[in-house]
């Protein structure tokens, strides 16, 4: 758009009409919620999750609110699983507009009680899983030669340490972001944005257990001083961040590419 030409309708820049969006992690938490708010502004949805059960389940649900929606059980650590997801996925849809790089494990756990294996497990989901499946999204969508974009979940981890105990997500959340950086280089070229997310605490329940662990007046107290060191003073809910994420995956972010938006209440700042 040049400055003399009629700006596009706020409706048209915040709709996902006719895209078709693949969530990992789509099951449950903040990639249900993304799948939501996705479905609601058009988008066609495709859940691919470890779990099958949950992603059918959300799937369904989606569909009958009148929404077009498909899920599949993809492992993202494993390569095969993802390229038969990607497969799925273009079959089921038709092609891959939007990406959302969601599924993420946070395992608490000091470095000493840590074997190398539980470290790399938390790396091999949130960085490998990240790595490979815009590795197939993407090559999916250049072939469609019709741009793209990708949306990784980062975390506040990726700019600041959290708590001890989370060596080897902080880690993995800080790859993220530079992953996302970079891609964004390498994709430009073909119209793919890529851009991330750095949520604060949300109340998922996935998070809850790794705050709380089972329920304790120390994790009640920790929750208690997260709180109170947000700006908001409260924790943030699965659908604030699937709010970004439409800001995100719409025409609303077009200029932008190889970002993180933090969403937080205000934690960072604090
Ligand atoms: N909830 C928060 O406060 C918070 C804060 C910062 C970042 N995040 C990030 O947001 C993302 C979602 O978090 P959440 O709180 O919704 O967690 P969640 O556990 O509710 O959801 C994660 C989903 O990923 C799936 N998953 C796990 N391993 C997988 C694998 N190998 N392959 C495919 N799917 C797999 C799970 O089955 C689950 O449905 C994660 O990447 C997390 O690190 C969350």
């Amino acid at each position: 758009m040049t400055s003399t030409d009629k700006p596009i309708p706020i409706s048209e820049l915040i709709s996902l009409q006719g895209k078709r969006a693949i969530i990992t992690g789509g099951a449950t938490g903040l990639g249900n919620a993304m799948a939501y708010r996705f479905a609601e502004a058009g988008a066609t949805i495709f859940i691919a999750d470890i779990d099958s059960d949950k992603a059918k389940k959300s799937a369904t649900e989606l569909k009958q609110q009148g929404y077009n929606a498909y899920s599949t059980t993809c492992d993202v650590r494993q390569e095969g699983s993802v390229k038969q997801m990607v497969v799925a996925a273009a079959k089921d849809m038709g092609s891959v507009d939007i990406l959302v790089n969601n599924a993420g494990i946070f395992p608490r756990k000091e470095l000493a009680q840590m074997s190398a294996e539980e470290f790399g497990q938390v790396l091999s989901v949130n960085m490998t899983g990240t790595f490979l499946c815009s590795k197939y999204v993407s090559s999916k969508m250049i072939e469609q030669k019709r741009g793209g974009c990708i949306i990784n979940l980062g975390s506040i981890a990726s700019l600041h340490p959290t708590h001890k105990g989370m060596t080897a997500y902080d880690a993995s959340k800080g790859g993220v972001l530079m992953f996302t950086k970079t891609l964004a280089l390498e994709l430009g070229q073909h119209s793919i944005r890529v851009n991330a997310i750095a949520p604060g605490g949300i109340l998922t329940e996935a998070m809850m257990n790794t705050v709380k662990g089972p329920p304790s007046r120390e994790g009640l107290n920790e929750l208690k001083k997260f709180m109170s060191r947000t700006a908001l003073g409260r924790m943030g809910e699965p659908d604030e961040i699937a709010r970004a994420a439409l800001f995100l995956a719409s025409d609303m972010s077009s200029y932008m590419t190889g970002e993180m938006i933090v969403v937080d209440g205000g934690y960072l700042i604090s």
